[in-house]
C-alpha cells in the first residue's frame, strides 16, 4: 500500500478540484475499488448509478463501452477514460454493419444486444440487456425467438434458462471462455464442500457444472450472503481479491483470469486522466440518441 500512497492522495485531491466522480466496475484492482472509486458494481448498477451523478466529472475505471453508456445516459457531463485501449473482445467481435446484415436475414426477429458493445451497435438494436438482466429482458419481449449477439455463450445460457431460440453471434469474452468443466471438477475434488459461482459468459458447459449463475453483482451478493463459507469464483480474479477484503470469513478460491482491457485501468492512468482531462468520450449525436434508446429501454425493464 504505501507504494500507491502518492497516487491515492493526488487523486483524491484532484477528484475534489474538478468535482469529478470515479465509478469503477467491479473487476477493477483493490488499490482503485476501495481506494479512489466513489461507486463501484456490475455493468448494470454502473449504467443506473452514472444516470444520476451530479459531479461535472466521471471518469470510468472500466472499459469503453461502460464509459460510452455513461456519456450516453448523462450527456451532459465529462466522462473520461483513463485508457484508450481498454476495450472489450465481445465489443471488438461485432460491427453495426453486422447487425443490419443480421436484420436483413432474419426479418421481424427482435434484437437484443448485450452493453458490451460499441454504441454504433447498440444503435442498431431494439433493446439491450446486462449479464445481471438478460433473462427479465428476453422475457419482456414475449417472443419465441430472439436475435442476441454479441456473446454466444450469454445467449446460449439464457435460452436454457429461459426457453427462448436464440440466433446468436460468435464473440467471445476472451477471459470466460477460458474455463473448463474439467477445472471446475477438479476444483471441487480438492474441495469437497466448494460452492461454485459462474459468469454467465462462461461456456454452457462451465455454468452447468456451477451451483450459481449470476453478474458480477448477482456472485457479490452470493459471498455477501454468507451462505457458503468456501467459494470459487469462475470469473476475472480482481473481483476475488476484493471480495476477499469485505468477506474475511470466507474463503475465496480464485483461479486466476485476468482481463487485460480491465488491467489497463491503473492508479497513475486515472491520475493522469484527471490532471490532463483525458481521454474524453463522445458518442456522435445520430448514434447517441438511437444507442439510448436501446439502453433506456432495457432500464424500464
Ligand atoms: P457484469 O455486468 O456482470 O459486471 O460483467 C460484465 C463484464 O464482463 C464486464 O466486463
Ligand atoms: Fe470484455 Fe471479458 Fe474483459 Fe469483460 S472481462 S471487459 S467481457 S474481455
Amino acid at each position: 500500500w504505501p507504494a500507491f500512497a502518492d497516487d491515492i492522495a493526488a487523486i483524491l485531491e484532484l477528484k475534489q478540484k474538478h468535482n469529478a466522480v470515479i465509478l469503477a466496475h467491479n473487476y477493477q484492482t483493490p488499490e482503485i475499488f476501495h481506494c479512489v472509486a466513489d461507486i463501484t458494481g456490475d455493468s448494470l448498477a454502473l449504467a443506473r448509478k452514472a444516470q444520476e451523478v451530479e459531479a461535472d466529472i466521471m471518469v470510468m475505471a472500466g472499459v469503453a463501452f461502460m464509459a460510452e453508456t455513461s456519456k450516453l445516459l448523462n450527456p451532459s457531463k465529462t466522462v473520461l477514460l483513463p485508457s484508450a485501449e481498454a476495450g472489450c473482445s465481445l465489443a471488438e467481435s461485432i460491427t453495426a454493419a453486422d447487425v443490419r446484415l443480421m436484420r436483413q436475414r432474419y426479418p421481424g426477429v427482435p434484437v437484443v444486444t448485450y452493453v458490451n458493445t460499441s454504441a454504433a451497435v447498440k444503435a442498431e438494436s431494439d433493446i439491450c440487456c446486462t449479464s445481471g438482466n438478460a433473462r427479465q429482458v428476453i422475457e419482456s419481449l414475449g417472443v419465441d425467438e430472439v436475435i442476441m449477439i454479441p456473446d454466444e455463450f450469454l445467449a446460449q445460457n439464457v435460452a436454457n434458462e429461459t426457453g427462448v431460440k436464440v440466433i446468436t453471434w460468435k464473440g467471445h469474452c476472451e477471459v470466460h471462455e477460458r474455463f473448463t468443466p474439467q477445472e471446475i471438477r477438479d476444483w471441487r475434488k480438492a474441495y469437497p464442500d466448494l460452492v461454485v459461482l459462474a459468469h454467465p459468459e462462461c461456456p454452457p458447459e462451465v455454468v452447468a457444472e456451477a451451483d450459481f449463475a449470476g453478474s458480477t453483482a448477482g456472485m457479490s451478493d452470493f459471498v455477501a450472503s454468507g451462505k457458503a463459507a468456501r467459494v470459487l469464483l469462475v470469473t476475472e480474479c480482481s473481483m476475488s481479491d476484493n471480495l476477499a477484503a469485505l468477506h474475511p470469513d470466507v474463503e475465496l478460491i480464485r483461479p486466476c483470469n485476468l482481463c487485460p482491457h480491465m488491467k489497463r485501468i491503473t492508479l497513475g492512468s486515472i491520475r493522469k486522466a484527471l490532471k490532463n482531462m483525458e481521454v474524453k468520450v463522445e458518442v456522435e449525436a445520430d448514434v447517441a440518441d438511437r444507442a439510448r434508446l436501446a439502453i433506456e429501454r432495457m432500464l424500464a425493464v
